[in-house]
């Protein structure tokens, strides 16, 4: 069996997963985010460390054996600055924090401004990117930032933890804001930030063996092969079989997102959607990224339906109109990355009329997620990576109906794979091919959505009301 681990914001998952791709058992913790100022957003490594090792005890007891391999994925971009001892100097900032925006805008000018920056390396210097968190720990806790020996991205420092290398993958790199689209770390950040360039984490690739555990509090787990793992949304891509040129994944959870395997890595020049590398190969990734998705329902269905069951707001949203009757929902309730790159922005509901029902408020949210991840669809194809084998995974693809307005609004067929357990699996994946396995026959479909061309037509007119809106009202939202 081979243990996929997931270091997520909100828990750490596990799964182990026979040769043939079946999941066994799964295990999961959840995690603490501390918050100590508005906009900040921390977490403790050891926390992650202590959980990690209760799921895989977990795993190793629930399914009686040991692993043959195990792989670990987790967030982007978080930063983890360790001493020369190993200790953490820091709390990880995460991907989601938002205090670096002057360290963002200083190192852009001193890389050269944006348009220079997006073309070295593939996206601009976002609040939420590891670089800018350096440079805030050096002006804001210079003490701290003097012990940094070594820093790293969450998934690393649990592998160091079980292994004592301190090392990352390209997937995980290229969000650090430090790797340029040729898969080198950048030779004048250093110097820039003032760090030393031997605090850089080495470079391995996905699905290389980085070594064995030998972690004391793991000691039952002694000699497993541990295996370099990926970024979560390239090892979530990976875990519904996005591998090869035309292999796209919506994701419909939290937040949600629109990838799709590129081979040329061609950045988008308005910064709008993101160059990631993936787990495989050299190849690269668009990602469109909105960061409201199954949230906009959750918020609404607490205020607004709380008397409603799931089934029946799916059957209500159902039997309404495609179109809403005319009511569009702009689903940016925590600002929007994709396209705008803008955190004043708000949730928006607009034209409703005294006639219109609580079924039309209700699918304009599932269309106005649908349409999100359309104007991300759309803005990576028009980058020229093609989307023809559309995977739809996340909370939001339990819902039939959410599923075909996501496959009507893109003019093409979608497909539910069998297993959605997300990037765990992904690790999977890689931890069995790194001991020769194959894994393609893991990947299955369950489900296919044909898009309907008469819907087509009502959307397309909702659309670009849609479009029109944001650019109208922006001003307002500030
Ligand atoms: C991607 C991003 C998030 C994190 C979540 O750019 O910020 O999806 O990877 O873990």
């Amino acid at each position: 069996t081979f243990f996929g681990i997931d270091v997520g914001t909100n828990s750490v998952k596990g799964i182990s997963v026979d040769k043939s791709g079946k999941i066994l058992t799964s295990s999961s913790k959840p995690i603490p985010m501390e918050t100590p100022k508005p906009g900040w957003a921390q977490q403790h490594p050891e926390i992650w460390w202590d959980a990690v090792c209760v799921v895989l005890r977990d795993l190793v007891a629930k399914g009686g054996r040991l692993p043959s391999a195990i792989s670990v994925s987790g967030q982007m971009h978080s930063l983890v600055a360790v001493d020369a001892e190993g200790k953490v100097v820091y709390p990880a900032i995460l991907w989601c924090d938002q205090r670096t925006e002057s360290q963002c805008a200083k190192v852009t000018d001193l890389l050269g401004g944006e348009e220079k920056v997006i073309g070295s390396f593939g996206n601009p210097v976002l609040t939420g990117f590891t670089l800018p968190k350096i440079l805030w720990l050096a002006e804001s806790e210079p003490e701290r930032f003097k012990k940094i020996k070594k820093w790293m991205l969450p998934k690393d420092y649990v592998v160091m933890k079980l292994t004592g290398r301190v090392v990352t993958d390209f997937s995980d790199a290229s969000g650090t804001s430090m790797l340029d689209i040729e898969g080198e770390f950048d030779e004048r950040i250093p110097e820039i930030i003032g760090i030393d360039p031997r605090s850089y984490p080495e470079l391995i690739g996905s699905g290389t063996i980085v070594g064995t555990v030998s972690s004391p509090s793991l000691s039952e787990l002694e000699g497993i092969p541990v295996v370099n793992g990926g970024a979560d949304n390239a090892s979530s891509a990976y875990g519904c079989g996005v591998e090869k040129t035309g292999d796209a994944m919506i994701s419909i959870g939290t937040s949600g997102t629109v990838v799709a395997l590129t081979k040329q890595g061609i950045p988008d020049r308005s910064g709008g959607i993101h160059l990631f590398r993936h787990v495989t190969g050299r190849d690269f990734y668009h990602m469109a990224v909105i960061l409201s998705a199954t949230n906009s329902l959750n918020w609404f269905k607490d205020r607004f339906g709380n008397d409603l069951s799931f089934e029946s707001l799916e059957e209500m949203v159902k039997q309404t109109p495609s179109g809403s009757n005319g009511v569009v929902f702009l689903p940016y309730l925590n600002g929007e990355r994709t396209p705008h790159r803008d955190p004043s922005a708000r949730g928006t509901l607009f034209g409703f009329s005294s006639f219109h029902s609580r079924g039309d408020v209700f699918r304009s949210i599932y269309e106005g997620v649908g349409f999100a991840l359309r104007e991300g669809a759309e803005l990576i194809e028009s980058l020229g990576s093609e989307m023809n084998n559309v995977r739809i995974v996340g909370g939001g693809s339990r819902s039939e109906t959410w599923c075909q307005i996501v496959a009507d609004n893109l003019g093409k067929t979608i497909w539910l794979p069998e297993v959605d357990e997300g990037a765990a699996y992904g690790s999977a994946r890689l931890a069995a091919e790194a001991l020769g396995i194959g894994t393609s026959s893991w990947i299955r479909m369950k489900k296919e959505f044909r898009p309907n061309g008469d819907f087509r037509a009502v959307y397309d007119n909702v659309f670009s009301i849609y479009k029109e809106l944001y650019p109208k009202i922006r001003d307002s939202y500030k």
